[in-house]
């Protein structure tokens, strides 16, 4: 499974891109905000930082704005994905960026029925929100499983299921049991992946035996 790195923090990217783990980055109107920086400058920096896709959301809700949008976007990096919401203006509008050679991202899934003409559109990957989903108490995960179910009885379906709001370790781990193509997480449940308490006790342990025995490992 692919793992994306869901933010618009130059340090915290580059502190996930330093493991040679992560496939691609994801941003949205929020995290932009939130980054306060200029939105096309920011994603020129992303864009350096990773090689894998990196999704910037357009702002427009026409089709020809959200094409022009587009076109603008894809043009800073090769490896600009082209975020669009889930609508009929986004999806006319992926269906003709997809045609026309972008990565295209249609975000603000939240039913398989969507995610289905998202992949009708032509979208290199679908965003279904399965945190969002859990916080109104219907099951994210499910809707992961539907999808999939629904794509893998089609194989002119190429779209990408990016698995996105993820809330912790175990979202991920489900998603991957899916058979989900990507996961987009947030910095801190990146970093979560590896926490458990007994591997660090073991090493601990391993350490502490080793120094008993006076000895150094050769080095080259
Ligand atoms: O990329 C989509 C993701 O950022 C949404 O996550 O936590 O705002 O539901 P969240």
């Amino acid at each position: 499974m692919k793992l994306f790195i869901d933010s618009a923090e130059i340090k915290e990217i580059e502190e996930a891109a330093a493991t040679g783990l992560i496939d691609g980055v994801t941003t949205n109107p929020s995290l932009i905000a939130k980054s306060g920086r200029p939105f096309a400058e920011a994603i020129k920096e992303i864009c350096a930082l990773v090689d894998g896709p990196v999704s910037a959301e357009v702002a427009a809700t026409d089709f020809d704005g959200m094409v022009a949008e587009g076109r603008a976007l894809g043009g800073i990096a090769e490896n600009v994905t082209v975020k669009l919401p889930l609508t009929w203006e986004g999806l006319r509008a992926c269906k003709t960026l997809s045609e026309d050679g972008f990565l295209t991202n249609v975000t603000l899934c939240f039913s398989a029925t969507q995610a289905l003409m998202a992949a009708k559109a032509g979208a290199t990957f679908v965003s279904p929100f399965i945190g969002r989903h859990d916080d109104v108490g219907f099951e994210g995960m499910q809707l992961i499983r539907d999808i999939k179910t629904i794509y893998d009885h089609y194989e002119e379906l190429e779209t990408e299921i990016l698995v996105a709001s993820v809330r912790h370790p175990l979202h991920v781990r489900d998603a991957a049991m899916t058979g989900a193509h990507v996961a987009t997480l947030p910095p801190a449940i990146f970093k979560a992946l590896l926490n458990h308490p007994l591997t660090d006790k073991g090493l601990a342990a391993f350490l502490a035996d080793w120094q008993k025995t006076g000895q150094t490992v050769p080095r080259a």
